[in-house]
């Protein structure tokens, strides 16, 4: 990996560990107010605003094995297609026909020449261009040629693939900046889907984010096995560009160069601060990477009302031979099963306490920025001036985004 970029961070961490009070950049970092979690009108904005106009994470291209496989995506909220043309080139569109508005599929995967129309078999390419009419006779003057399915932006980096609704939208990897060369030490591209697991959360989706984006709680919330992997003392975050993020915590001693998976499925590509550390990248807005070797897990929080949110996990590891998941994968999993159980308990509970007259701002740790950031970002993605008065959070620490 870049040697500048490793020797920072391990600095980081060790001046992280030597202080003894906030550091002396550190500023006071602004309240976030409560109505962002609970407020409707927020929500709405954030459905219109924000998902329809970012870039969301979808799958790995492997889960689009063939030409002709498709995956139908509703999470966002509008239902999208994504399918392997014939030209091996992955590309969405929504699922609506231009006859009569039916949906082109209504099952959630599969695999097909061509995407026909339940409702009057209008029958479209891959690439979306309409091919069949039937009984054609009975339209006049009907433009096939400018009857496409509708598109939405695919783009693939690293074998991830993401959607976008906004066709305007910045490509891919700008949008994701530095992430996209620090987070491809993993090699993406050999990688093959383990599972996928889903909880259904009774909060905002921002309160999930959240818990994420920092690792104060792991003491408190995650005793018996976080908390004995990690040092809490190092954290070391930096806010990157377009809301997006880092954060890296040391594992103590005894663990620190102890391998967590065989030989046979690690994966070698992995850097060796990556395997010292826990460090993950939150992309925005509503994914959370950690770095690891063997399986790990995509964390996608998807909202899907105001106050409730599905934390979709989609684990991945590097390619093994055969159908069969490796149980060493599958171990891995049911580890963190403990884990995520003990962060999504907290969730309802506090989205009531946020929820009655006693709810005020929250107040916020140098430690625990990455949250100001990423709700600065949505801000931004919104528009302030549009946010219901005053919900907006500060711009006060954009001043700490850092290039890298
Ligand atoms: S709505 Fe699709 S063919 Fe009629
Ligand atoms: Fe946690």
């Amino acid at each position: 990996m870049d040697a500048t970029l490793e020797s920072t961070i391990r600095e980081r961490i060790e001046t992280e560990k030597a202080r003894t009070a906030p550091p002396a950049e550190a500023v006071v970092v602004p309240l976030i107010p409560t109505e962002r979690y609970t407020d409707p009108a927020f929500y709405e904005l954030e459905k219109e605003r924000l998902f329809a106009r970012t870039w969301l994470f979808v799958g790995h291209e492997s889960e689009w094995a063939e030409p002709g496989a498709y995956r139908q995506m509703t999470r966002s909220g509008a239902a999208i297609v994504v399918v392997r043309g014939e030209d091996d080139v992955l590309r969405a569109f929504y699922n609506s026909c231009r006859h009569r508005g039916a949906p082109v599929t209504r099952d959630e995967c599969g695999t097909a020449r061509r995407l026909t129309c339940q409702y009057h078999s209008w029958s479209y390419g891959l690439d979306g261009s309409l091919r069949a009419v039937p009984d054609s006779r009975s339209f006049t003057e009907l433009d096939k040629d400018a009857l496409a399915l509708v598109p939405v932006r695919c783009e693939v980096w690293d074998g991830w693939v993401f959607i976008n609704e906004d066709l305007d939208a910045q490509p891919l990897v700008e949008f994701l900046g530095p992430l996209a060369d620090q987070m491809s030490e993993i090699n993406g591209r050999a990688m093959r889907a383990v599972g996928t697991q889903v909880h259904h959360l009774e909060c905002n989706w921002k309160l999930m984010v959240d818990a994420f984006l920092e690792v104060y709680h792991v003491r408190t919330v995650h005793p018996d096995n976080a908390a004995l992997l990690y040092n809490d003392q190092s954290v070391t975050v930096s806010m990157l560009p377009n809301g997006h993020s880092r954060l890296s915590v040391e594992k103590h001693d005894m663990f620190r160069d102890m391998p967590l998976v065989s030989e046979e499925n690690d994966n070698p590509a992995v850097p060796l601060l990556w395997r010292q550390t826990s460090t993950s990248y939150g992309i925005f807005p509503n994914l959370v990477v950690p770095m690891d070797t063997g399986a790990f897990t995509f964390l996608c929080m998807w909202p899907t009302s105001d106050t409730t949110t599905d934390l979709e996990l989609r684990w991945y590891a590097p390619a093994w031979a055969g159908d069969e998941v490796p149980r060493e994968h599958l171990e891995r999993l049911a580890l963190f099963d403990t884990v995520m159980a003990q962060d999504t308990a907290n969730m309802a509970p506090i989205q009531a306490s946020i929820s009655s007259p006693g709810a005020r701002p929250f107040q916020i740790g140098w430690h625990e920025r990455l949250i100001h950031h990423f709700q600065r970002a949505v801000d931004l993605a919104i528009g302030s001036e549009r946010l219901p008065s005053g919900t907006a959070v500060s711009d006060a620490l954009d001043r700490f985004v850092e290039p890298a």
